[in-house]
């Protein structure tokens, strides 16, 4: 169970470009692939850098420092030298708006 928090109006959500917000503590990328969007923890989990200076190739993200990559669906760890997996959390969009849930 978590709780449904604004991330971010969708027109500053565009295609390819990743979105780094703050939540409380929780630093958060979000992604829009076609009319779909999806959030991460923006901080990889090899060193800490943020994805959201990443390169999006369509729904891999890849981290600016090392090029590793991760799947923004499931949050899987793609490519060396990333081996843990992200955290992705459920959106929602609701009206113009993107919704994240944290827990
Ligand atoms: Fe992301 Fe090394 S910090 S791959």
């Amino acid at each position: 169970q978590g709780t449904w928090h604004e991330a971010a109006a969708l027109s500053a959500l565009s295609e390819g470009e990743p979105h780094g917000i703050e939540i409380g503590r929780h630093h958060i990328a979000l992604y829009r692939v076609g009319n779909e969007f999806y959030a991460t923890s923006n901080i990889c989990t090899h060193a800490e850098a943020l994805l959201s200076d990443g390169m999006l190739d369509g729904c891999e993200i890849e981290c600016p420092l090392h090029m590793g990559r991760f799947d923004i669906r499931t949050g899987e760890a793609l490519t060396s030298p990333v081996e843990i997996d992200i955290q992705t959390y459920p959106v929602r969009v609701t009206g113009d708006r993107l919704e994240v849930c944290l827990p």
